[in-house]
Order: C-alpha cells, then sequence, then structure tokens
C-alpha cells in the first residue's frame, strides 16, 4: 500500500474535514509509526475520531475563533472540507489561512477539489490542461478555493496538490433514497457525460499525492469511464433491485427535477485520468462502475434476499 512508502510515515498528518473520505484515509496510516489528527465541526465527528485513534480537533471553520491551537508544524496536511454552501467564495479556506501562522506550516497540502470548476464541456475529454470554466456557483467556491491555496503556498515552503475529483461513490453512498422515491432522470439519450471515482480507491489516490504529486501539480481523479447519469441511476438501480426511475425530456426535467440536479445535469464531460494514472502510479482497485458495485454486495444484498 502506498502509505507504507510515504515519506511522511514518520511525520504528523493532519486531515481537516475528517468526513467519509477523511476517514477513509486515516485509515491508510500506520498508528505505530504516524500520529493522525483531524479537525470536524460536529461533536459526532469528534467522537468518532477518538474511536478511530485519531486526535480530534472540534472547530467550526465559518468561526474565526476555535482555530488557533492546530498543531499542524510540518505536517501532511489533508484538507476535505467543503466550502460553505452560498456565494463564490470559500470563506472556510480564508479562514483557515488567516489562521495559519508561519511558526506553525504544513510541509504538505492534498486539496480535494471538483471536477465541476470544469464547468460544461458538451461531452468533451477534459485534461489538466483544459481551461477552467465554472457554471455554477459550488464550483466557483471551489475554483476559489484552490486559488487562495496556490497564492497561500507560493510564498512559503509549503507544497501543494490539487485533486479535481469526480463524483464519489461506494459503500453508503448509493443514491438509494432518490431512486426508492423514483426522483425521474432524464432519457439517457439527454443525459449528460459524467464520471465516477470509488471513495476506497480515493482515499488510496489521496496517499498516492502525498507520495508521489509533485507541488503546483493538478491532478484529475476519475476511473476513467465514461458513462451517462442516466446509466448511473439505472445500473444503481439494477444492482438495488429497484425500479429504474422514470425519464423525462428537458422541458419536462426543468418542472421536474429540483434546481440543484438540474445545474448538475447541464455539464457534460470526459475526465481524461491518465496523469493520475501514470504521475500518482495508482492502480484502481474499482476501473469501473460494475467493479465497485461487485464489491458491495454483501453489504446491500443478505444471503436468501
Ligand atoms: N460527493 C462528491 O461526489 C464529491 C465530488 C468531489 C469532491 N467532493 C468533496 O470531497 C470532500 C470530501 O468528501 P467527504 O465525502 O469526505 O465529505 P463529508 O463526509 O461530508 O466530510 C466533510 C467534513 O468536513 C467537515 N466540515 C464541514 N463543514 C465544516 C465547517 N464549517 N467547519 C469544520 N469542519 C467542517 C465535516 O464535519 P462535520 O461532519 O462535523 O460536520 C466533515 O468532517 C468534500 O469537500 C466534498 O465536498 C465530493
Amino acid at each position: 500500500m502506498a502509505a507504507n512508502n510515504s515519506k511522511y510515515m514518520t511525520q504528523q498528518v493532519f486531515i481537516v474535514g475528517y468526513g467519509d473520505i477523511g476517514r477513509r484515509v486515516a485509515k491508510l496510516f500506520d498508528s505505530k509509526t504516524t500520529t493522525v489528527s483531524g479537525l470536524a465541526r460536529s461533536l459526532a465527528s469528534a467522537a468518532q475520531m477518538k474511536l478511530d485513534g485519531v486526535i480530534a480537533f472540534q472547530a467550526d471553520l465559518d468561526d474565526l475563533h476555535g482555530l488557533s491551537n492546530l498543531k499542524l508544524t510540518n505536517s501532511l496536511l489533508f484538507y476535505f472540507a467543503p466550502p460553505p454552501a452560498t456565494g463564490t467564495n470559500d470563506t472556510r479556506m480564508s479562514n483557515f489561512l488567516t489562521h495559519l501562522d508561519d511558526s506553525n506550516l504544513p510541509a504538505k497540502i492534498i486539496y480535494i477539489s471538483t471536477s465541476g470548476v470544469y464547468g460544461d464541456q458538451a461531452g468533451q475529454r477534459v485534461t489538466e490542461d483544459t481551461p477552467t470554466n465554472p457554471g455554477a456557483d459550488r464550483s466557483r467556491r471551489r475554483l476559489d478555493a484552490e486559488q487562495q491555496l496556490t497564492q497561500y503556498v507560493e510564498k512559503r515552503a509549503i507544497d501543494l496538490v490539487i485533486l479535481r475529483v469526480s463524483g464519489i461513490y461506494g459503500p453508503g453512498r448509493l443514491p438509494e433514497k432518490r431512486i426508492r422515491d423514483g426522483v425521474p432522470v432524464l432519457h439517457e439519450e439527454l443525459a449528460p457525460k459524467t464520471n465516477r471515482i470509488h471513495a476506497d480507491d480515493l482515499a488510496r489516490i489521496c496517499i498516492a499525492a502525498a507520495d508521489y504529486g509533485l507541488n503546483g501539480e493538478i491532478y484529475n481523479v476519475s476511473d476513467g469511464c465514461h458513462s451517462n447519469m442516466t446509466r448511473y441511476f439505472f445500473q444503481v438501480a439494477d444492482f438495488l433491485n429497484l425500479p429504474r426511475p422514470p425519464t423525462l425530456d428537458w422541458k419536462e426535467a426543468e418542472c421536474a427535477i429540483s434546481k440543484g440536479m438540474l445545474s448538475y445535469l447541464r455539464e457534460s464531460r470526459r475526465m481524461d485520468n491518465r496523469k493520475m494514472l501514470s504521475e500518482l502510479r495508482i492502480k484502481l482497485k474499482y476501473p469501473d462502475l460494475s467493479t465497485g458495485l461487485a464489491q458491495m454486495v454483501s453489504l446491500y444484498h443478505r444471503p436468501n434476499s
């Protein structure tokens, strides 16, 4: 496993935003040789960190007060906290960076951004050289976070690697409720091209980015399988033995589908993952949705059910 070769093995690891991916990343470090600390907002997440043997910091990145006692010196820092829900700036990132002082700096930052920063690319292949073109505020906030980090590290001895991550799926992260509720999707021939990554592969990619990601580099993160969003819901429905969602044309969708979902449906792109595979030296465990779903059979299907 990549974590065993990590040059940060004997250093401190700090995970800002200790949620699902943070937990998966923390598990990849050997607790005998690495001290992992995490930051989250809720009591429940702080309790989870303690259960996982992670040093817990409970603080709210929206609040300028609880952020001054973080011990980051020379650490490998994973920043996984999402931006706030509104606006075009990531004010949580600004708060976080404002509270770092030059005597308490991490050695390297791995930032999870989103493939959404490329916006709509009309189904075309997107490499890391494709200009960003965010079409929704949620992606503008991510681009803002990338830019804040880039400017911050420029003046300091901190390495930065940005991962532009496509849709995450995995155990506990399937759109089961949506499918059970019969929420409609677009007719397949109208559906945008979408990309995915299994949560466990993403966690391994985060470690690989720490090991091999070059300072200042951006990596697209995806399993490289380009499907469309409707096919995704169909495949998951089939896997769960649930009826496939009803399909609509655009006119119907504009009345029946939430604004938030429509903004995803208006963006189509095929993420090129070749740089990730070669430079981060990663071999995916789940190179397509079928393999990823097969891993979850025992979780979602009891014997004889
Ligand atoms: N879903 C996708 O398909 C997708 C695609 C690309 C990128 N991403 C991004 O990937 C990252 C990791 O995903 P994930 O699944 O691990 O997310 P997650 O499970 O929702 O975890 C997010 C973490 O951030 C913490 N957090 C949120 N707001 C905070 C605040 N104001 N102050 C302090 N901590 C705060 C949460 O703490 P509490 O639990 O205590 O609230 C939680 O620990 C996220 O930024 C996500 O948006 C997701």
